[in-house]
C-alpha cells in the first residue's frame, strides 16, 4: 500500500483556506476544551474531519436502521460513513467480505459504533440473502439505508494493463464492483429488507464517464454500476419509493484508491483541477449522510459529484502554468 500522505495538505494551503466557506453546522475547535469536548454524550459526538473542526450531531438519522459495506480499516471511506451515521443517531449492521474480516480491523469499528458485524462476499447470492434476512431480525425491521462501498480490480492489482486483461479477472473486476450492486438490491428486494422511503448510496468514480487510462477495467465496473443505478432506482422507486444513487467522489487516500497506478499522479492533479481541492474521505461520509436523511427525499437515479468542483472545471492556472514559456 503505499504511503499515506496527508490528504489534508490542500486544506493547509492559506490560499484555499481563505476561500473554503466554513462547512454548516460546525464548531470550531481552535482550542479545544473539556467543555468543547464533552459537551455531546459520546453517541452525538461526531468524528473529527480534515477542516480542523468538529461536526455538531443533529441526530439527522435517529431512529434509522442501515447496512453499511466496505470498512476495511480507518482510512475507508464506509468507516468514516459508520462513525458519522452512529453521532448522528443511526443503529446498523457493518458487513464485509469474509476475507477482510480476517485483517480484524472492523472490530474495532463494532466496538465504537455498537454494530453487529454480518460476513458477506458481495459476489454470493446466499451470503447476500443471510446478510438481509439476519440485519432485519438483529435491527428489527427493514433498513432504511445501504451503503455501497465496494470496489476490487485483479487486472489492476496484478498490473494488467487495460490492452492486456486477463478476461477472469475482468468478470472478478465487473461482478465485485458494480453487479454487486444488483445481487444486493435483487436480494433485498426479494424479503421486503429496505423501508419504504429508503435511500441506497453506491460510490463511484468519475472514470466512468472521462478516460483515466490507469483506472482500467474500473472504469467500466463504474460505468455499469452507475447504469444499475438508474436501473434499479427506476424500478424501486416506482415501487416502494425508495432512492438510489451514485457519489461520485475525489480521488481519496484509501487502500483501494492507492492500489491504482499513478495515483499520487492524479490524487494532485485533481486537486489542482477543483477550485474547492479534493473532498476528503469525512466530507464524502457528509454527503452520504445528507442522502440517507428524509432532506433529499425526491433525490433519485443520479450520479452526483463530490469533487470539489473538478467534474466541471477545464482548466485552472495552477495546470497552466506547467505548460507556459518563461515569458508567462
Ligand atoms: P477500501 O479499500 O477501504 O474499500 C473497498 C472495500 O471493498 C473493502 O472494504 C473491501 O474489503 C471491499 N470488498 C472487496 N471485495 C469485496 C467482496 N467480494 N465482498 C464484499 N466487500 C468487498 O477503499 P475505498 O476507497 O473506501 O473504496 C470504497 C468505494 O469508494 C469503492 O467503490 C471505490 O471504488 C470508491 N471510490 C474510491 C475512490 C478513492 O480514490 N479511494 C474514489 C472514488 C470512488
Amino acid at each position: 500500500m503505499a504511503v499515506l500522505w496527508s490528504a489534508s495538505s490542500s486544506w493547509e494551503r492559506p490560499e484555499r483556506l481563505n476561500h473554503t466557506p466554513s462547512p454548516p453546522h460546525t464548531v470550531y475547535l481552535h482550542r479545544p476544551t473539556a467543555e468543547h469536548a464533552f459537551a455531546l454524550p459520546s453517541h452525538r459526538r461526531a468524528p473529527k474531519t480534515r477542516f480542523g473542526v468538529q461536526s455538531m450531531a443533529h441526530g439527522l438519522l435517529q431512529g434509522k436502521r442501515g447496512i453499511i459495506t466496505g470498512a476495511l480499516n480507518e482510512q475507508s471511506i464506509a468507516w468514516k460513513v459508520a462513525e458519522l451515521a452512529h453521532a448522528e443517531g443511526a443503529r446498523f449492521v457493518l458487513t464485509n467480505a469474509p476475507v477482510a474480516m480476517r485483517m480484524g480491523e472492523i472490530k474495532k469499528l463494532a466496538d465504537t459504533t455498537k454494530a453487529p458485524v454480518i460476513p458477506a462476499d458481495a459476489t454470493n447470492d446466499a451470503d447476500l440473502e443471510k446478510l438481509f434476512n439476519e440485519s432485519v431480525q438483529q435491527l428489527g425491521g427493514p433498513v432504511d439505508f445501504l451503503l455501497h462501498s465496494i470496489g476490487m480490480s485483479p487486472n489492476v492489482r496484478k498490473g494488467r494493463t487495460y490492452s492486456d486483461l486477463n478476461y477472469e479477472w475482468y468478470k472478478q473486476t465487473l461482478d465485485v464492483s458494480a453487479m454487486s450492486l444488483h445481487r444486493m438490491l435483487q436480494a433485498a428486494n426479494k424479503v421486503d429488507a429496505i423501508a419504504k422511503g429508503g435511500s441506497v448510496v453506491a460510490l463511484t468514480y468519475i472514470a466512468a464517464q472521462r478516460v483515466f487510462p490507469d483506472y482500467n477495467d474500473m472504469a467500466d465496473a463504474k460505468a455499469l454500476l452507475e447504469s444499475i443505478t438508474r436501473s434499479w432506482g427506476y424500478r424501486l422507486g416506482r415501487d416502494k419509493k425508495i432512492r438510489v444513487n451514485t457519489v461520485s467522489q475525489s480521488p481519496t487516500m484509501t487502500t483501494a484508491g492507492t492500489g491504482i497506478k499513478g495515483f499520487d499522479g492524479f490524487f494532485g492533479f485533481a486537486d489542482a483541477m477543483s477550485p474547492l481541492g479534493n473532498a476528503p474521505a469525512e466530507a464524502c461520509a457528509e454527503y452520504c449522510l445528507a442522502l440517507f436523511s428524509d432532506y433529499t427525499r425526491y433525490v433519485t437515479m443520479q450520479n452526483l459529484f463530490h469533487d470539489g468542483g473538478f467534474s466541471t472545471t477545464g482548466v485552472t492556472p495552477e495546470v497552466m502554468a506547467k505548460f507556459m514559456g518563461p515569458e508567462a
